[in-house]
Formats: C-alpha cells, sequence, structure tokens
C-alpha cells in the first residue's frame, strides 16, 4: 500500500499543491493553504468499496428512539451545561483566557468520575506532572487516583488511549498537541485541525468521551478553538471577567443539551465552587438607586437571571464614544437612534457607555428596554424607582416585543425582592404576581412616560 503524504488544500477554492506555496496556484489567494494527510489513491478506493458492503440503509420509523446515557462529573453547574453529564464518546471542546480556570474545573471533574468509578485520563501538555500534582493538593485532592500522562505526540497519546481504555480523557490543551505526520508547528490550523480530528475519531470509536482544553488567542482565535467548532459534539467557552472571583461557562453548541446554558463558578483558594443561585452576583449593592442603572431578567439556557445593566451618557467630543461592556455595540448604536426618534432622547454629542455587571454577556435582545431607561436614567440624572425592574426587545419602530418566557423572568423578579416591572404588553402574566406591581408597554415613548410617573 502508498503510503500517506501530505498535502496542502486551499481554504479558499479546494484546490491541492504538493508542496506549501504563500498564494495558491489554483485561485491566486494568499494565504490560504493548509497542510493535513492525504491518504494514498488505492488506500481510500479499498476503504470505500469495504465500507459500501457493510452499511446498513434504515427507513427513519424504524430506528428505535433512545436517548443518550449521561454520566454527572458531580459538578452540579458543569453538567448544566453539559446538558446533564458526559456522555459516551462524546467530543467536548472548552476554550477560554489562559488563567480563567479551565485545567481547574477540569481536574475536578476528573477526579469526582475516577471517585463515582469511571476510569480517566489527564493528559497534560502545558504542564508537567508534578505542576498538575501540585494544582491536585492545593483542591485538596491529595488521593486523586486521576491517571496523569505527559505527552504531545498525538501518535502516543493514541496509543495509551487504546492501552488504557479510560471512559472520559481530558486532552490539555489542544494547541499542544501535534502529529508527526505533518511538517506544522505545533499550535498552528493544520496541527490543531488533524489532531483533533484523530482523536473525535477515537471517541467515536472506541466510546471514551474526550475533553479538548482550547485557548482563545485574542486576535480572534484563527489557530484557536474556532476552527474546531464543527467538529466536536459540545462547545464550552469561559466567559466573564479574569479579575472578578466569578466565572461563567456557556455552551455554545450542544449536541446533547440546550445551548446559551449558563454555568457559574467562584474561584476560590480551593478551586472552582459552584454558584447555584447566581442572581445575586450580577447586581451591585446600592443602598438607594443610583442614576445609569436598571436591572432586567435575563433568560439564556433555561434559568432566568437577574442583571443589572449601568449606563454612563457623559458630555463627549466632537466625534462621541459609544462603548459597551457584555451587550453589543452595534445594538447600541440603534437603540440611541431609536431613543432618539421615538421618545426624543438625544444623545448626538454625549459619550456613551454600558456595561453589564458582574462580566456577563447578555446577547438576546430582551435587554434593549433595561438598556434605553439606564440610558435615560443617566442623561437626566434621575434614578429609576427603587426595586425596579425591565426587560423588552425594542424595535426600529419604537414598538416593544416581548421576550420569551416572561412569566418565568417576572417570578424570579418577584422571588428576589422586586417590586415594580416595565414589561411588554404580551409578556404582561393573566394572574398577578404576588409583590410585584407590573406595567405593561407596547411603546417606547409608553415605557418612558410610566418611569415619569413613577417617579
Ligand atoms: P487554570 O486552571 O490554570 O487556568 P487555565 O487552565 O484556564 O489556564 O487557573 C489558574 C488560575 O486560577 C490561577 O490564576 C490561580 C487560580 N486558582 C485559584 O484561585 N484557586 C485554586 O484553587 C486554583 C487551583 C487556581
Ligand atoms: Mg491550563
Amino acid at each position: 500500500m502508498a503510503k500517506d503524504k501530505t498535502i496542502h488544500t486551499c481554504n479558499e477554492c479546494g484546490g491541492t499543491s504538493p508542496k506549501w506555496l504563500g498564494k495558491c496556484p489554483h485561485c491566486g489567494a494568499w494565504n490560504t493553504l493548509i497542510e493535513s494527510v492525504a491518504h494514498s489513491e488505492g488506500a481510500v478506493k479499498n476503504r470505500f468499496a469495504s465500507l459500501a458492503k457493510t452499511a446498513e440503509v434504515a427507513v427513519l420509523a424504524d430506528i428505535e428512539a433512545t436517548d443518550v446515557e449521561r454520566t454527572p462529573t458531580g459538578h452540579e453547574e458543569l453538567d448544566r451545561v453539559l446538558g446533564g453529564g458526559i456522555v459516551e464518546g462524546g467530543v467536548v471542546l472548552i476554550g477560554g483566557d489562559p488563567g480563567i480556570g479551565k485545567s481547574t474545573l477540569l481536574l475536578q471533574a476528573l477526579d469526582a468520575l475516577e471517585r463515582g468509578g469511571k476510569k480517566t485520563l489527564y493528559v497534560t501538555g502545558e504542564e508537567s506532572g508534578a505542576q498538575v500534582a501540585l494544582r491536585s493538593r492545593r483542591l485538596g485532592l491529595e488521593r486523586s487516583q486521576v491517571k496523569v500522562l505527559a505527552e504531545i505526540q498525538l501518535e502516543k497519546i493514541l496509543a495509551t488511549l487504546e492501552a488504557q481504555q479510560p471512559d472520559v480523557a481530558v486532552i490539555d490543551s489542544i494547541q499542544t498537541v501535534y502529529s508527526d505526520q505533518l511538517t506544522s508547528a505545533p499550535g498552528s490550523v493544520a496541527q490543531v485541525r488533524e489532531c483533533a480530528a484523530h482523536l473525535t475519531r477515537a471517541a467515536k470509536a472506541s466510546g471514551v468521551c474526550i475533553v479538548l482544553v482550547g485557548h482563545v488567542t485574542k486576535e480572534g482565535a484563527l489557530a484557536g478553538p474556532r476552527v474546531l467548532e464543527h467538529m466536536v459534539d459540545t462547545v464550552l467557552y469561559f466567559e466573564g471577567d479574569t479579575h472578578s472571583q466569578f466565572r461563567l461557562v456557556r455552551a455554545i453548541k450542544n449536541r446533547f443539551g440546550a445551548v446559551n446554558e449558563i454555568g457559574v463558578f467562584a474561584m476560590t483558594e480551593r478551586g472552582l465552587k459552584g454558584v447555584s443561585n447566581p442572581s445575586a452576583i450580577f447586581l451591585s449593592q446600592h443602598a438607594e438607586p443610583v442614576p445609569g442603572s436598571c436591572v432586567m431578567v435575563t433568560l439564556e439556557g433555561t434559568r432566568p437571571m437577574l442583571v443589572e445593566i449601568q449606563a454612563l451618557v457623559d458630555s463627549g467630543g466632537p466625534s462621541p464614544r459609544r462603548l459597551s461592556v457584555g451587550l453589543d455595540r452595534d445594538r447600541l448604536a440603534m437603540l440611541l437612534a431609536v431613543l432618539h426618534r421615538h421618545a426624543g432622547v438625544a444623545c448626538m454629542d454625549q459619550d456613551v457607555f454600558v456595561n453589564a455587571v458582574g462580566g456577563v454577556r447578555i446577547s438576546e435582545p430582551a435587554a434593549d428596554l433595561a438598556v434605553m431607561l439606564a440610558i435615560t436614567s443617566s442623561l437626566r440624572g434621575k434614578p429609576l424607582p427603587k426595586g425596579f425592574i425591565a426587560f423588552g426587545e425594542v424595535g426600529l419602530a419604537g414598538e416593544v416585543r416581548p421576550a420569551p418566557r416572561g412569566q418565568e423572568r417576572l417570578k424570579e423578579a418577584a422571588k428576589l425582592g422586586f417590586s415594580v416591572a416595565v414589561v411588554p404588553k404580551a409578556n404582561a402574566p393573566k394572574k398577578p404576581i404576588e409583590g410585584l406591581t407590573i406595567h405593561a408597554v407596547e411603546r417606547i415613548e409608553e415605557a418612558m412616560a410610566v418611569v415619569r410617573s413613577l417617579a
């Protein structure tokens, strides 16, 4: 059989070249050729021929619908984002900035799984065994039975997986792994993609659950986890501020559970601890209401959370700035235009800053109303009433649109002691919610009028 060779495939046109070139010889695009392993033609032909005999086609209705079995990791917040736990043969990618707590979380999870009777393997390419041991002591896992392999060569890792047959394996990190079949450097797109593809295949073939750790680079992660998202079953990203004590893990993609689910952890002296009732951490502590602050209820995933939106509007220079942290900046520009046009609130010559407290990122449009009320409050220097919340999407015509599952949001707010709510008309509950006065509005002008009447 002919030996497998490496070829270079263009990302743009799919053309190939035996050697690496700066410019694609087919379409002329620059810097698009990526190395991969080409299986020799004979091998490919034989493989397809043998597969055709074994593959069976079934009628959809005849296939038994079985749900996958999940093994809880013992960390409730991690299980929440995983969709209940790890899945046999599942591949999870977990990304995040360096130092945010990926290794810590996974070591804790592996130890819990090992204690639960699962066979685990922790492959470390970034740290030595001694460093991992040091961390485990710090986490109070002195007697941990987790197996550790300090290795970065793909072929050796695959051989160890084969020999050890673990139930769960963590590869920390995928950027350090390299295959000797490729000449590109470890961490390059070619290596990361090829190694992840091999590991994914190994997971599917043997039933081991593989967790790949990936670093997100500041430049948008070209060689980082982004190129792997389509290959794996579940993609989790760490969010939030490294300076704060809290860490959020969000499910971006999940074949075995809900997306946008958020797990909340606190980094303590002894590792990450789940925060089961996170609402309170996204609110700052104001003794009395302050201008420019409006609390909203966000519902990304399955759990409602209260988040404080802060705005600061201050006179700007000739080209005023619009900055947002945790919220979409283009959406902010749009909301400012709607405020001007439909509610007569002009911020043209003002700097506008908005922030979602606690490092949480809010991508749902239900934040619109709270953002607009916070901006208006800051501009006028008037705080919103005590115990006030608002949510709802605002359209370009100034209409206030309903947010999904409004009842749940309102109940969460009432549970945490909030007393006044401005919400879209369609979200107004049929039965009153105890302790909560609800003002249902259809337009942004109406919302403004309600707020003025409450002051
Ligand atoms: P780490 O898991 O090494 O991050 P990553 O793998 O994502 O790069 O986390 C390291 C940070 O967490 C480091 O700044 C120290 C801190 N830390 C604690 O605060 N408490 C602990 O118990 C541990 C193990 C780490
Ligand atoms: Mg690490």
